[in-house]
């Protein structure tokens, strides 16, 4: 396929669900972005470690680039065995593209680690405890309830009440600190207002 028939998105089925998983993994990353960064103002954390969680937060699941044509484009709920294999790659490939274009090493460090769970269940190490990042700890819960409050090609997007019952479901994957001032944050501020808009606002018209 050449690249102005890629390009032409509104004519080419073969390219449809592109534009879509383009479109919800943009506006996942700004919603994990987000969250991520003003759950890491509320605990306190530094303005220029605020600052690279959001960018982390953005560009976390970018190493599911190289490994797209196993994931994008998915209708099934769930992976088989060799694509899963593949996606566990995607927070090792993610931090390598960072380091490789020179982002700071603290946020590539970040998005290594953004799977790894509080009780040592996550990948790629099976880290647990404090010996994940604090960012990292940081966007999990974030990355988590995000996943659950959008729409997925196999469910629907669940209510932000719902999603967040299921995320206390999870919670020993979590910094519990973290955790329940996430769950403050989210009870107490208009950030779901804003979250909503990053989800569902229509894009602005284009007249190209
Ligand atoms: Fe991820």
């Amino acid at each position: 396929m050449n690249a102005e028939k890629l390009l032409d998105f509104d004519n080419n089925p073969e390219t449809e669900y592109y534009r879509h998983d383009m479109n919800d993994a943009i506006r996942h990353g700004m919603c994990v972005s987000l969250l991520a960064s003003s759950l890491a103002r509320e605990l306190g954390l530094s303005d220029e470690e605020v600052h690279e969680v959001a960018v982390a937060g953005m560009l976390h699941d970018i190493g599911k680039l190289q490994i797209s044509p196993y994931i994008y484009g998915r209708k099934e709920a769930t992976l088989k065995i060799e694509e899963m294999r593949y996606v566990r790659l995607h927070a090792k490939l993610g931090a390598e593209i960072l380091k490789t274009q020179r982002y700071d090493s603290r946020i590539a460090e970040i998005v290594l680690y953004h799977h790894e769970n509080y009780d040592g269940s996550g990948y790629p190490f099976c880290m647990r405890g404090e010996e994940i990042p604090l960012g990292s700890r940081i966007i999990r819960v974030c990355d988590v309830f995000s996943a659950l409050i959008s729409d997925r090609p196999y469910r629907k997007a669940f209510d932000a009440d719902t999603a967040l019952v299921m995320v206390i479901d999870e919670v020993r994957h979590f910094d519990m600190k973290i955790f329940l001032t996430f769950q403050k944050m989210i009870n107490t501020s208009d950030i779901l207002k804003r979250i909503d808009s990053i989800l569902h606002d229509d894009l602005p018209e284009f007249h190209g």
